[in-house]
């Protein structure tokens, strides 16, 4: 099976935001989708003036757009602290290690960029993937909220240190 993994180009737009539509509340109405797209326009190399700090990956399995996951770090406090944002894997490929891969991708760039930790704003049903990851859930204070639940991995903490974990083993 040939899955890689790539930087998020123009050309997929399309295919993200049928990702997004399909496994998160988001991005269903035209106008909602509209912001979606703008959203993900700034993971392009685009300049943003809200992101001091913004990468985005996509899968590919056999070509097809199979996940996207981005990191950032906004230009709001905390200052040094990088998040995970659009995160999402296709239904039809995941359970697979796709979503493992993403988010070791993310933790490895919010380490290379010196970051302590690494956030998230999680769905109800990924807190117990983000738990099994390092991520514990958190009061700290991050704006703009985009969920109720906030996850934080703290990177200096030894547990939380690199290196393969027998889920990676099983990466498609
Ligand atoms: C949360 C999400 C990103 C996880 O992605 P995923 O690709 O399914 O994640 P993985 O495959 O790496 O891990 C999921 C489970 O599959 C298992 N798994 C990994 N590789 C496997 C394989 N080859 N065969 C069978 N199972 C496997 C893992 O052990 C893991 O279980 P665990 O969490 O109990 O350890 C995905 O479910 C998703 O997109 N959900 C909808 C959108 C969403 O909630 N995004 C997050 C917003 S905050």
């Amino acid at each position: 099976m040939r899955t890689q993994m790539r930087d998020f180009e123009r050309r997929d737009m399309g295919p993200v935001l049928e990702i997004i539509q399909e496994t998160m509340n988001v991005g269903r109405s035209p106008a909602n989708a509209i912001d979606v797209m703008n959203d993900l326009e700034g993971g392009l190399g685009t300049n943003s003036p809200d992101y001091a700090f913004l990468a985005r990956k996509v899968v590919t399995h056999e070509k097809r757009v199979v996940a996207i996951c981005g990191v950032y770090r906004l230009n709001t406090p905390p200052i040094g602290i990088m998040g995970i944002c659009w995160f999402a894997v296709a239904p039809d490929h995941q359970n697979m290690g796709i979503g493992t891969r993403c988010v070791d991708w993310c933790t490895d760039v919010a380490r290379q960029e010196g970051s302590k930790s690494l956030f998230v704003w999680a769905s109800a049903k990924a807190v117990p993937f983000y738990s099994k990851r390092g991520f514990e859930k958190s009061s700290l204070k991050i704006t703009p909220k985009e969920s109720s639940i906030l996850m934080v991995k703290r990177l200096t903490d030894p547990k939380n240190r690199s290196g393969p974990r027998p889920s990676q083993r099983r990466v498609a």
